[in-house]
């Protein structure tokens, strides 16, 4: 076995002259595999007398491990070179224009909510967001709707099993409005925020998804009234539509959390079969409004002697299929591709008030 030193050089020396993994990958079956020249001299071990072996299977047992030690720090070596090249030839200039030949598209309800925000957001809101699952006090209990309160039936509300020590079970919030609770709770007046957001009721057909979204309004402050209310909605429904002059009522209603409550209807025309916006005399609803109900301002530690506010919400789903003439909610959430190459928007014309909310 005198001959190993020189086994261990020229191995050595191979290993060290890969240039690939694939070579390396060779090497190591010609010397270590099955049949590899190193393997193959183990096994004359059995032909020697037991004191040759002893120490010829020393040397053999060490070769061994030299070369697999430098086969596998070379393989790390030759895998970090080509990690580099890799991280080299992929790097990604970020000052460069977006290519417009880009295939993805931004789904209709995220361009509606950006739409929403630009428009908002000029007027001075910010953006509130709180969780999907919620207790029962902030989606029902602090918006003045009690425990046996009928609202809870008519929300269709998905409950969360109980886990053992909750008193209540959580929910699948209803709606945006606990949203308002938790931005109250947590802020001083003035308070001026919208809340868009999921919302989940047990509820499938032609007009109803079980998961859908909202948006929420709320402000509050010590002169706030339902001028303020108006001014904002009319405001709001005539930049989203971009109809400078859609004729908007505001019709008695009932909401647990608000007092004066109000329903908000925009102008239309069906004749013929087919929806426009802002001309005839037919009128379409399409968002809930009220002043905060002084109870709710107490719920949530504000003093309704000295604060009063007023709060809207309204489906997203809905507003994006009359403004976008998508016809069928469901479609939604399909996740068809042909459906979202038609109906979605390019992902860098960001909706703004002075850059346009459409293009
Ligand atoms: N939360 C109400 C709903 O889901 C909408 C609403 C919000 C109405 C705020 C008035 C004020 O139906």
């Amino acid at each position: 076995m005198q001959h190993l030193d020189g086994l261990k050089d020229k191995w050595l020396a191979a290993i060290a002259g890969a240039g690939a993994l694939d070579q390396l990958e060779s090497l190591r079956v010609e010397a270590l595999g099955k049949k590899g020249e190193v393997t193959g001299l183990m096994k004359t071990l059995g032909s020697l007398s037991p004191e040759e072996r002893k120490s010829a299977g020393q040397s053999l047992n060490q070769l061994k491990d030299a070369l697999a030690e430098a086969i596998e720090a070379r393989k790390a070596a030759l895998e970090e070179g080509a990690l580099n090249q890799r991280l080299k030839r992929e790097t990604l200039d970020l000052s460069l224009p977006a290519r417009p030949e880009l295939d993805g598209r931004l789904h209709p309800i995220s361009q509606t909510i950006d739409e929403i925000v630009a428009i908002f957001g000029e007027m001075g809101f910010g953006v509130a967001e709180g969780p999907d699952i919620e207790d029962d006090f902030k989606n029902f209990t602090a918006l003045n709707i009690p425990p046996d309160h009928p609202a809870r039936q008519m929300q269709d509300t998905f409950y969360l099993p109980k886990k053992p020590g909750e008193k209540e079970a959580m929910v699948l919030r209803t709606h945006t409005s606990p949203v308002q609770i938790r931005t109250m709770m947590s802020k001083k007046p003035p308070i001026r925020v919208i809340c868009p957001g999921r919302t989940y009721r047990s509820d499938s057909d032609m007009t109803h998804t079980p998961m859908f979204h909202q948006v929420e309004g709320l402000v509050v402050d010590e002169t706030t009234h339902m001028g303020h209310l108006k001014g904002c909605l009319i405001d709001f429904v005539r930049a989203f539509f971009g109809i400078d002059d859609l004729p908007v009522r505001f019709r008695n209603s009932f909401f647990p959390f608000t007092e004066p409550s109000a329903e908000v209807d925009i102008g239309c025309d069906r004749s013929g079969g087919e929806l426009k916006l802002g001309q005839g005399k037919d009128w379409l609803e399409i968002l809930g409004c009220g002043m905060v109900h002084p109870k709710v301002l107490a719920n949530c530690g504000i003093d309704p002697a000295k604060y009063q506010g007023f709060a809207f919400g309204m489906g997203i789903e809905r507003i994006a299929m009359l403004k976008y003439g998508i016809p069928d909610l469901r479609t939604f959430f399909d996740a068809d591709l042909r459906w979202l190459k038609h109906y979605g928007f390019v992902p860098l014309d960001v909706p703004s008030m002075t850059g346009g909310l459409t293009r």
